[in-house]
């Protein structure tokens, strides 16, 4: 009687052992299947000043920065590294190609654009 019962408590817990196993390798086999989800991407330039900068530069929080023609490299100091009121923007937030479209539009785009 003991022998049985030892026995069958063994085939439960090999058959545990599979349930899990085979579950475990699904999920494996569904992640490698998966798509990696892309990156959030801006637009381009325009839609970044948009979304970003005119939350305070076209409501008088921030100076006029459109049609200055502001040196771009001096506009991409300023988001990288702010200055008093200016927050500054880490790579997180603004991804370095994106800086330098909003750069460039900001520097070339007329001031009410
Ligand atoms: C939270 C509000 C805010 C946001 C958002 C913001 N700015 Fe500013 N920015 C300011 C303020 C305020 C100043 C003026 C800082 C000072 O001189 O005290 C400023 C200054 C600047 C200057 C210097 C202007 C000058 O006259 O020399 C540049 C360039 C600039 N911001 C670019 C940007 C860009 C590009 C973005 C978007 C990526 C942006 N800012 C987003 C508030 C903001």
């Amino acid at each position: 009687m003991k022998g049985t019962t030892g026995k069958r408590r063994v085939l439960t817990v090999c058959l545990a052992a599979l349930v899990v196993g085979a579950s475990m390798a699904g999920v494996g086999w569904a992640a490698t299947q998966e798509p990696s989800a892309p990156g959030f991407v801006w637009k381009d330039g325009a839609e970044v000043y948009a979304k970003v900068c005119a939350f305070c530069h076209e409501a008088k929080v921030g100076p006029t920065i459109r049609g200055r023609g502001l040196d771009p490299t001096y506009i991409t100091f300023m988001v990288r590294h702010g200055n008093r009121a200016m927050p500054s923007f880490r790579a997180a937030e603004i991804d370095d190609e994106s800086l330098a479209k909003v750069a460039e539009y900001v520097s070339k785009a007329a001031a009410n654009q």
